[in-house]
């Protein structure tokens, strides 16, 4: 009977294909990009020598703020210093969970200054501040899945400050190597679906070439169902995208991307940011989780 060949069906088709997601409200850290600019070259998307519209930028970055609040979620603001062109990224002012922020300290000199101002935002809202001793850009390499902490390092965080973060945290820390220097910070090789659900649940999406043989693996082995994203999703920093659960904000470029999620229930938000992405951000680049 056409019942029995319903109950037949492999299981993990009612999971992944037609699960029913759910949301959950966010609270994240955003900067206006009011002094956007690229006016030096630490990635390989920066080119000093092609103009930014900086009020194309802050338009953008408004859409994107608009849609975190139209999905309910609560934004906070840091004010952008005059000559610190990159601190649009908020991701990667410090990586926070259950009230304490630790701080970031960037690789590059052209971002030193960022640490200690996003570190007295922390302080003056309410957070405890754990000072870095180890090179890290906080949520940039540093992504929570579940109750693990996945760190990146290859191009930016040391993996000292891997060890840092378990010691902080007191959580599992699983060190990655990204390879590509395109894609030189984690959250531009992996995107968090789920972070908020238990371990049993919690997915992601990467991008494989981004890493080495040994972190491929041990994604394969902890993420067996994860989305693996293409190439061309990958160049328009599709996996820069952040998911309360349900609706994951991605690069509307990223049309792979888009229909992998669909098909899994997730609801995609495509937000255009294509002015940010001149400095090598996306989605991500531009939010921190407070939580
Ligand atoms: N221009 C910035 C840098 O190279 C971009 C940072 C992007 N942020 C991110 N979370 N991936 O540091």
């Amino acid at each position: 009977t056409p019942l029995t060949d319903t109950a037949a069906r492999p299981s993990d088709e009612t999971q992944t294909a037609s699960r029913e997601r759910t949301a959950t409200r966010r609270h994240y850290l955003m900067c206006r990009p009011d002094h956007f600019t690229v006016a030096y070259r630490i990635n390989p998307w920066m080119d000093p020598a092609v103009p930014t519209d900086t009020s194309l930028a802050v338009r953008q970055w408004q859409t994107l703020y608009d849609t975190y609040v139209s999905l309910g979620h609560e934004v906070e603001l840091i004010d952008q210093i005059e000559g610190l062109p990159d601190m649009v990224y908020t991701a990667n002012g410090g990586f926070v969970i259950d009230g304490v922020a630790y701080g970031a300290r960037f690789t590059h000199e052209q971002r030193a200054a960022e640490g200690p101002a996003f570190m007295r935002w922390f302080a003056d809202h309410g957070y405890r501040v754990a000072e870095p001793a180890e090179t890290n850009e906080g949520e940039g390499d540093f992504l929570l899945v579940g109750s693990r902490i996945l760190a990146g390092t290859g191009f930016r965080s040391a993996t000292a400050s891997h060890a840092e973060v378990s010691r902080l945290f007191d959580r599992e820390v699983v060190s990655l190597t990204l390879v590509n220097p395109s894609f030189y910070h984690l959250d531009t090789a992996i995107s968090v679906l789920d972070p908020l659900t238990d371990d049993e649940s919690a997915n992601i999406a990467y991008l494989p070439s981004a890493f080495d043989d040994a972190s491929r693996a041990t994604l394969e082995r902890l993420y067996p169902d994860a989305i693996l994203v293409d190439e061309t999703d990958g160049a328009v920093l599709g996996l820069n995208s952040i998911s309360d659960g349900k609706h994951v904000v991605i690069a509307a470029r990223a049309r792979g991307f888009e229909r992998q999620l669909r098909e899994r229930g997730y609801e995609p938000i495509g937000v255009d940011l294509s002015e940010l992405l001149l400095g090598g951000g996306g989605v991500k680049c531009c939010t921190l989780e407070l939580r």
